[in-house]
């Protein structure tokens, strides 16, 4: 029999995490040095609280239900969570957990845009900001994120055809992979441009917690106006290192998220409760957990960065998340070719700004998870590749 698949199927191409992992096994069995700053999944452990309050669910028949919906204590644990960390009140009809937020973007489309119709998505931007509409076959239309913008979006080069078609917005402050964060005034104005056209926002807030140089970050919500035109996106996996987990909540408007529920119950039965009994445990549990890994990320930051202009590759930034952004060194064009040319002459593995959209060719993306002495490792291989000297 012949199979014939979906036409959709042809546009996944091998992904460049595929390769990168296929030359990480290859230069495993081979004995050469690998140092992977390509993939960003924290190298912490959840909390023993969280692990515990998890197993003691796990022990009871009981939960091996279907749990359905939200239990009452996470959904309260939410509410008192975004009042102590961002003085925001949620109504309980304004929050819903989805197995990460990677889970709700792929299938928010499917609750805010009939097939044809436009979202505008961040370029560069993290992939599934694109992949999950386009999966929900929605117009991908890219809005530019430029340096010279302090990488904001600039609103009025949204042309005003695209506006007045747009059905939503993904946006998503503190940034992957650009590293960015976004001021109370961006968010002012992003609410303001959004009333104006009629446009929905989906605002993706996996980085709050990790922000460095003292800064703290917000919540879309804690804007005023904001669960007028959106939602947002918060993931307990980075802040609680709970990315295995899978757990994580969308909040704010109403109507979007009783759609958006509504489309969920067709396709799900509700988050395993001892992961919903973790998640209780991370959110309301001593939050000094967070805080160090923060602290640590930053020294990591710190660390990269020094030891990289320390060796004459000057340009990286990280103002939050879990990665840094950096310039190609001078000589170098193209991203792909050169993460390829530092695994081999460096072992050093990072992503090609391509890979985040058109305009982040020129740039590559460091995920932070080595230590202060393992960064300095990394520095030292860079220097002594010889891979500076073009
Ligand atoms: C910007 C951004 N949003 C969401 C996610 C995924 O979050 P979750 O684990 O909640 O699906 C990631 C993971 O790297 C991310 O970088």
């Amino acid at each position: 029999m012949e199979l014939k698949f979906a036409d959709r199927m042809d546009s996944f191409k091998e992904g460049i995490f595929t390769t990168l992992a296929n030359i990480k096994k290859e230069r495993i069995k081979e004995n050469k040095p690998v140092y992977d700053l390509s993939v960003g999944t924290p190298d912490f452990l959840p909390e023993k609280h969280v692990i515990d309050a998890l197993v003691e669910a796990a022990k009871i028949p009981e939960n091996y239900k279907y749990a359905i919906t939200d239990t009452d204590e996470l959904i309260s644990a939410v509410q008192t969570w975004y009042r102590r960390r961002y003085d925001t009140e949620l109504e309980k009809d304004e929050i819903m957990s989805l197995y990460g937020s990677q889970e709700g973007m792929s299938r928010i489309a499917l609750t805010v845009c009939n097939p044809g119709e436009t979202i505008l998505v961040p370029n560069p931007g993290y992939p599934v900001f694109a992949i999950g509409p386009m999966l929900n076959d929605a117009n991908i239309v890219n809005y530019e994120l430029r340096e010279e913008n302090g990488y904001l979006i600039d609103f009025s080069s949204i042309p005003e055809n695209i506006a007045k078609e747009a059905k939503a917005i993904l946006v998503s402050y503190p940034a992957n992979p650009i590293c960015r964060l976004a001021p109370v005034s961006f968010y002012e104005e992003l609410i303001a441009w959004a009333k104006k056209y009629n446009v929905i926002v989906l605002h993706d807030n996996a980085y709050s917690e990790l922000v460095y140089d003292g800064k703290r970050g917000i919540s879309f919500l804690s804007v005023e106006g904001a669960r007028e035109v959106g939602i947002e996106f918060n993931s307990l996996s980075k802040t609680y290192n709970l990315t295995g987990a899978r757990i994580s909540f969308a909040v704010g408007n109403k109507e979007i998220i009783s759609q958006f529920k509504k489309l969920r119950s067709q396709i799900d039965y509700g988050i395993f409760l001892p992961v919903q009994k973790a998640a209780v445990a991370a959110l309301l549990g001593p939050q000094d957990s967070v805080e160090n890994n923060r602290a640590e990320y930053e020294r990591r930051r710190n660390a990269l960065r020094d030891g990289l202009e320390s060796i004459g590759w000057k340009g990286m930034v990280s103002e939050g998340t879990m990665f840094a952004w950096a310039p190609l060194p001078e000589g170098y064009t193209d991203s792909n070719d050169f993460v390829l040319e530092l695994i081999e002459k460096a072992g050093v593995f990072c992503v090609p700004g391509s890979v985040f959209g058109s305009l982040g060719e020129g740039y590559v993306r460091f995920a932070l998870v080595h230590n202060v002495e393992g960064m300095k490792k990394i520095v030292e291989s860079i220097k002594n590749s010889g891979i500076l000297e073009k």
